[in-house]
């Protein structure tokens, strides 16, 4: 009896729910305000993160922003001040110390209070062949692009499950859902960042049936000068991403509380394809697309 009472109710939520998804694709999604939310953003010093500074900065956030380069820092927090945010508290922070995110983390409880938006986008890469990657640079690779989502994600959480208010912003990538040659440490920390981050996301829905809200971020490759270098054999197919146009989907997608976000959307039949087409075929569509050659250039770290 059990067994189809639970069915019945889980068909009838599953079908509700896909006439909801089914909806949003023709109704816009309820965009939530962030005027007054506490904002934290990782590596706000430059390219995705300073951008999002800057559109939570015009839309009335309290802004909080980490990166390990100060200067970098200071100037996205003069460019939020300049589009009207009143309060704007910049930390150095090396994400990748986990003592240091936790020191750094009680000061802006003091000083600022409980952040409700947690953007983890703190990220780098090394742009080299697996043999060719120093030991000490996966380590470090891992430290920053998936360990500190660790260490801000117990930092701020508690408070955010208290209030049953607050949002986890991970910036994995596409390099989390698919692995890339070139990518190897790179791909590998973001493929452990979404892993947290879709796991977490269960744990708050299912365990802790929280209203903190998850949102995960899966681009590819954008000019921020972090690729520089990065390749792509038909632009017109697979142009490198500008940076306004992926800051602009991201903040949309967060003020619309979606959780997985692949940019350009269209890869995620790519996702699907990689599952389902022969591992010679990934290989063959792999080389046709240029991805064999496209991070022969890229500096790296
Ligand atoms: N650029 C791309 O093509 C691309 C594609 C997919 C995902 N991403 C991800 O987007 C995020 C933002 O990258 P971006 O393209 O804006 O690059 P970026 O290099 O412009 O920004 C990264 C920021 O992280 C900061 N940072 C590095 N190490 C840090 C540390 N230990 N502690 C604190 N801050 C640190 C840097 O100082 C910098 O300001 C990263 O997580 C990156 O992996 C980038």
């Amino acid at each position: 009896m059990d067994v189809i009472i639970d069915t019945s109710i889980f068909l009838g939520k599953f079908l509700y729910y896909l006439l909801e998804s089914l909806a949003y694709k023709i109704i816009p999604r309820r965009r939530k305000d962030v005027a007054g939310e506490i904002v934290l953003i990782t590596g706000a010093g430059s390219g995705l993160g300073r951008l999002l500074s800057i559109h939570f900065a015009s839309y009335g956030a309290i802004l909080v922003l980490w990166d390990i380069n100060q200067e970098g820092n200071m100037e996205t927090r003069r460019l939020a001040q300049e589009k009207g945010a009143v309060k704007v508290f910049a930390y150095q922070c090396d994400c990748s110390n986990r003592q240091e995110v936790y020191r750094v983390a009680a000061q802006v409880r003091k000083e600022v209070g409980d952040v409700t938006i947690l953007i983890n986008n703190a990220g780098i890469v090394t742009g080299k062949l697996f043999l060719d990657i120093p030991d000490h640079m996966v380590e470090k690779t891992f430290l920053v692009n998936a360990f500190s989502h660790f260490w801000t994600c117990k930092a701020f959480l508690p408070a955010m499950i208290e209030a049953n208010h607050g949002h986890l912003v991970c910036v994995s990538s596409i390099a989390g859902r698919i692995g890339i040659n070139g990518l190897t440490d790179y791909s590998a920390s973001k493929f452990a960042a979404f892993g947290l981050a879709e796991s977490l996301f269960l744990e708050l829905n299912m365990v802790k049936k929280s209203e903190v809200k998850t949102t995960i971020i899966c681009p590819y490759f954008i000019k921020t000068g972090m690729f520089e270098g990065c390749t792509t054999k038909y632009p017109f197919l697979l142009p490198i991403l500008e940076q306004e146009y992926v800051a602009k989907k991201i903040f949309n997608a967060i003020l619309e509380e979606q959780v997985y976000v692949v940019i350009p959307r269209f890869l995620w039949f790519t996702l699907v394809l990689k599952q389902i087409i022969s591992s010679k075929m990934v290989v063959a569509l792999g080389e046709y697309l240029g991805v064999d050659s496209c991070m022969a250039s890229v500096r790296g770290e």
